[in-house]
């Protein structure tokens, strides 16, 4: 049993069971949005390794810093606090800085379907505190979206190079078209654990395990303020599309929650077995959060 993020005041329960022992349980975190999302998304992390027992936090943070890109600190500041790796997407580059990190550090990976010469490599594998590795690898989808090679051919080609051990593989497909994220998950069935999309900030109720064993979901939905448009102030997104007058698109503040996708993967032979989408409220994890410490100032 696990607290239920999804009442109004966060403690009715609701049955997600422990993952078997036979299994791994990994999360992927929907695009972290500038403050906000950073704020809730390192406060979530007792909650997701004691209450939901994860192994692996994966999270894509292309819009961590400002809401667009992601600075050195930033991806320190989730690495130190408990993110095993990050992903990320059309926005990666937009904070230059971060190019050294992309180079250098071994958990954070940039759509494999950019030019050759991109910065950064786009297959990580990270190591669970119980020794189990898991292989990370994302793409951006063509559709509604700038041109890039092929997603399809870059992500087998990228899935080809992780060692054949490495059983539990997951993919982060950053897309725009539910279309486009339906036929990735169809042409990696049997390949990997799961197929999980991100890009369009917006949750989709369509989580499932295909035939041959992937998890799915069109999109794992934002980790920040949910009282905007995709994370930006609204009123400044409204007056920039009624009046055509250029704006700043400030992130906004309100309504911060945590979207994301836990999922279940059998350590042999690293299929999906279970998956379920997180929506969970800052005001819950505070709580959750005061409560522990609570409880260790009494031991
Ligand atoms: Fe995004
Ligand atoms: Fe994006």
């Amino acid at each position: 049993m696990s607290l239920d993020p999804l009442s109004s005041d966060g403690f009715h329960e609701i049955p997600i069971p422990p993952p078997s022992p036979s299994c791994m349980r990994l999360v992927m975190i929907g695009d972290i949005v500038g403050k906000p999302g950073l704020r809730i998304t390192c406060a979530a992390i007792p909650w997701l390794r004691h209450v939901l027992r994860t192994e692996i936090i994966i999270a894509n943070a292309e819009n961590s810093s400002d809401g667009s890109g992601i600075r050195t600190k930033d991806y320190r500041r989730l690495t130190d606090a408990g993110i095993d790796a990050i992903t990320l997407g059309d926005h990666l580059y937009r904070k230059r800085e971060i190019i050294d990190v992309l180079e250098t550090a071994p958990n954070i990976i940039r759509p494999a379907n950019l030019p050759d010469t991109a910065p950064g490599k786009s297959t990580c594998v990270v190591s669970s505190p119980n020794g189990h590795t898991v292989a990370i690898t994302c793409a951006l989808g063509r559709v509604f979206m700038k041109p890039v090679d092929c997603p399809f051919h870059a992500l087998s080609r990228s899935l080809a190079t992780i060692p054949t051990e490495t059983r539990i593989r997951c993919v982060d497909f950053h897309a725009e078209a539910t279309s486009d994220m339906q036929l990735m998950g169809r042409y990696l069935d049997g390949q990997v654990s799961a197929v999980l999309g991100t890009h369009t900030h917006v949750a989709t109720a369509d989580e499932q395990i295909l035939p041959g064993g992937t998890g799915f979901q069109c999109d794992v939905g934002m980790t920040g303020p949910f009282e905007s448009i995709l994370g930006r102030k609204i009123d400044a997104v409204m007056e920039a599309t009624l009046h055509a007058i250029p704006t700043t698109f400030q992130v906004a503040t309100g309504n911060v929650r945590l979207n994301g996708t836990w999922f279940d993967a059998d350590l042999e032979s690293g299929k999906c077995v279970a998956i379920g989408r997180l929506n969970l409220s800052e005001i819950m994890l505070d709580h959750y959060n005061s409560s522990r410490a609570s409880v260790r100032q009494l031991l």
